[in-house]
């Protein structure tokens, strides 16, 4: 058995499928158990149960190995970083009490434990905290992740699509290097298979900078928008804006701050292969038809 934290989402459901195709039993832990189950028999379902170590225990109890994807964008009512720092330390826990073989854990590229932005930080806390529990680990740090389900890239090409004008914060110089969602689940199946405790960053062969990333959307989808380099400050107002008129959380200021800081880049040599500008190029008829709102995909 395997456990996979959020078999129903994005990520989750790649690596699970993964699972799946190889031959291998598959149980989610997830928020929202009674979601429809999109793999039938093929995955069982329980509940986090993070509030309930024992409980939580007993839904992994024999599991090989456990693949965490467990994570939150931004702090919303009790679940702040804190307490979802606190959630993946109990899986951990829960994980080396029960004498899973392998415990893998999908991190972000820079995570760090002394990081002054909260979702770094929390993954830099958690990353330590795995790596001295005593279980056998691999780490895989994604930059931006995509794929059909992917939020980020979408709503950016959704906004290209509909609006005649595109505001970039700061002069888009800094960078980000996206991985496809079906590479990470590969790498993270592949690793479990592994002895060695593992560290890598999980990044495809194409770095840009934002300025070049929005330029490559909007002609994938042919936008003749034009791009206005505002500074973080006013994006950020009209962030919120945007987030008002969507009921959403379009992008947060700590967002900005870890795009801007260069943070969704690796120092690393490429660890996936698929490159954007070509998958861009086969899924150019779906990328940002419709707006992806985070807030009502997790309603
Ligand atoms: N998406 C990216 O571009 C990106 C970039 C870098 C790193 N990462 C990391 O990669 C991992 C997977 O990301 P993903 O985008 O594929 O995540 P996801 O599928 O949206 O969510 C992964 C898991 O976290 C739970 N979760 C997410 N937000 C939550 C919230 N607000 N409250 C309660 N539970 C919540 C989900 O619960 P349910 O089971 O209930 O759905 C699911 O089990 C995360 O650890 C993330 O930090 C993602």
């Amino acid at each position: 058995m395997n456990i996979v934290t959020g078999a129903f989402g994005y990520t989750g459901r790649y690596i699970a499928a993964l699972l799946h195709e190889r031959g291998a039993k598959v149980r989610t832990l997830t928020g929202r158990p009674n979601r429809p189950n999109a793999f039938g028999d093929g995955v069982e379902v329980a509940p986090f149960n993070f509030d309930d170590p024992e409980a939580l225990a007993r839904s992994i109890e024999g599991a090989k190995a456990v693949f965490n994807t467990y994570w939150i964008r931004f702090p919303r009512g009790e679940l702040t970083f804190e307490r979802a720092t606190t959630n993946v330390k109990t899986l951990i826990d829960a994980a080396r009490r029960t004498g899973v073989s392998r415990f893998i854990h999908i991190s972000i590229t820079n995570a760090c434990a002394e990081s002054p932005l909260p979702y770094f930080r929390g993954k830099g806390v958690v990353e330590q905290y795995l790596m001295n529990s005593g279980l056998s680990y691999a780490i895989l740090r994604p930059a931006i992740i995509f794929g059909r389900e992917d939020i980020l890239l979408h709503n950016i090409t959704w906004m290209l699509r509909r609006f005649p004008l595109f505001t970039i914060p700061g002069d888009g110089s800094y960078r980000v290097q996206p991985v496809f969602v079906g590479d990470l689940a590969k790498l993270a199946v592949d690793a479990a298979n592994e002895q060695l405790d593992l560290s890598i960053d999980a990044v495809g062969p194409e770095i840009f900078t934002f300025n070049e990333l929005v330029a490559l959307l909007a002609r994938t989808v042919a936008s003749k928008a034009w791009f206005v380099h505002v500074s973080p400050s006013v994006e950020l107002i009209l962030a919120r804006v945007f987030s008002r008129l969507t009921a959403d959380v379009t992008l947060t200021r700590d967002e900005i701050r870890g795009l801007m800081g260069d943070l969704l880049v690796s120092k690393s040599a490429p660890t996936a292969t698929t490159r954007l500008s070509e998958w861009l190029a086969r899924n150019a008829d779906v990328i940002g038809t419709r707006y992806r709102s985070e807030l009502s995909l997790r309603a």
